[in-house]
């Protein structure tokens, strides 16, 4: 039976938790791909907020089954907190499966990725800290260690001591650390984390492939956002996964026959945490508004985060990265008080008018944005449920935005509540 995807379709926070929590009520399993716990996806239900990071969204629907697959990067002691903080609000947790297959953060990657944003100073990505890109980067050099050596405590030791071999040497001389402790961290992980885990530890691929055999409906959460894409984003002021939707199929261990639908999550103007180029960036009281009414700051790092107008152009892009088939667009209610409202529809780049993404990034820095300027509503939209209760220039914005991303909207957020949504087509 079909999988659906859900994709960020900007620089992430663009309401991932929010959609898969309401689509996860006609599925049975939600599966994490990629990412770690540099992601926040939050969940307003009945008022109450609830900020995961690991766990995927569908954790509150007591029928979900909600996995971490292979392309999950682990913090398991972070992973612990967030299971506690759910059980102590009442949330059962039991049925969470974590692949065996997915890699370990461990203290080592969360120390290189603090020195090394250091080390680059002004030109600092400015990553989460979370340890998410040294433990990809140990993954692809192969000295990276998974959820699954746990269970075998020679052989995570063997594998411990070989990666440190190299670690301590680079923290202590490079960077003029501490080296880590080989039996601190053996201890810690073998003796405080994997009891509290072992429950979790699964064949995830295994699990999703009965599901699907049994005719049930998986849907595969995404972090991050197709502009932090390590292949397709903003490089290098990108994460270390692969958020787009490909990402999807190695990352939950289906092929792409399996995925029949690609929801693309987009807010209705932009935002971006962290360095790196943003075309309709605004640096006016606009900017500001978007970041008061949007609460834009970090639900993870607590960061203030950089807004801008709607980019279209980087849309159409996203819509062929992903092959989108319809948009979320969410946080419609935040334009609410605006007297007009902007789509970026092209770039001017020295002089020229262009209409794609350029794939030079130092025509990207350059890009200037080309607007067009639509009326704004001025009508308070939370409380919209049918398409037609939205006033005429909100609707107008949408079928822009439909029309020069050349992609449908299928549902609009008004609100960050969990009934706080428009079908739209
Ligand atoms: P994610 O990382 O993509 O899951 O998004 P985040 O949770 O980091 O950030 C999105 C924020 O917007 C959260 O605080 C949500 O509760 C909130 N939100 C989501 N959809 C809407 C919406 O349609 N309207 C409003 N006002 N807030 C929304
Ligand atoms: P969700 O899933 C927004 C950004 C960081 C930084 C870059 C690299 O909530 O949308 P990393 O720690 O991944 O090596 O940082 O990516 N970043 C995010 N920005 N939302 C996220 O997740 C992000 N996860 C990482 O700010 O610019
Ligand atoms: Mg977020």
């Amino acid at each position: 039976m079909p999988a659906t995807v859900v994709v960020g379709t900007q620089w992430g926070d663009e309401g991932k938790g929010k959609f898969t929590d309401l689509f996860a009520k006609e599925m049975q399993l939600v599966v994490r791909y990629q990412g770690g716990h540099n992601a926040g996806h939050t969940l307003v239900v009945d008022g109450e907020t609830t900020a995961l990071q690991l766990i995927p969204s569908g954790i509150l629907y007591p029928h979900i089954t909600p996995v971490i697959g292979n392309g999950v990067v682990v913090d398991p002691r972070v992973l612990i907190e967030e299971v506690d903080k759910l059980e102590r609000k009442g949330i059962d947790c039991s049925r969470l499966r974590v692949s065996g297959n997915a890699h370990l953060i461990l203290p080592y990657h969360q120390e290189l990725d603090v020195v090394f944003e250091r080390h680059l100073g002004e030109n600092k990505l400015g990553t989460t800290k979370r340890g998410i890109g040294p433990a990809y980067a140990d993954k692809a050099f192969r000295t990276g260690i998974r959820v699954q050596d746990l269970l075998d405590p020679k052989i995570f030791r063997q594998k411990l001591d070989v990666v440190l071999h190299e670690k301590g040497p680079l923290l202590a001389k490079v960077y003029n650390r501490l080296a880590p402790d080989a039996d601190a961290i053996a201890d810690k992980y073998l003796n405080e984390y994997l009891p509290r885990i072992e429950p979790y530890i699964c064949d995830a691929i295994d699990l999703v492939h009965e599901a699907l055999e049994a005719g049930q409906q998986v849907l595969l959460e995404g972090a991050q956002a197709t502009f932090l894409d390590l292949d397709h984003g903003t490089y290098p002021f990108v994460t270390s996964s692969n958020p787009t939707a490909g990402g999807a199929c190695t990352g939950a261990g289906i092929g792409p026959r399996h995925i029949d639908r690609v929801v693309g999550i987009a807010k209705a103007y932009t935002t971006r945490v962290g360095s790196g180029p943003f075309p309709a960036e605004l640096f006016d009281e606009v900017g500001d508004h978007f970041v008061d009414v949007g609460h834009e700051y970090g639900t993870n790092t607590g960061r203030r985060r950089r807004t801008g107008w709607f980019d279209a152009v980087m849309l159409r892009h996203a819509a062929r990265l992903n092959s989108l088939s319809d948009l979320a667009l969410t946080k419609l209610d935040i334009l609410d008080a605006l007297e007009t409202v902007k789509i970026c529809v092209a770039y001017e780049i020295e002089g020229r008018r262009v209409e794609t993404m350029p794939y030079h990034q130092t025509d990207f820095h350059k890009a200037r944005p080309i607007y067009e300027e639509l009326p704004g509503w001025q009508t308070d939209i939370s409380e919209c449920t049918e398409p037609g209760d939205l006033p005429q220039a909100a609707q107008d914005y949408v079928r822009a935005i439909e029309r020069y991303v050349g992609v449908p909207v299928s549902v609009i957020g008004v609100g960050p509540g969990r009934r706080q949504y428009v079908h739209w087509s």
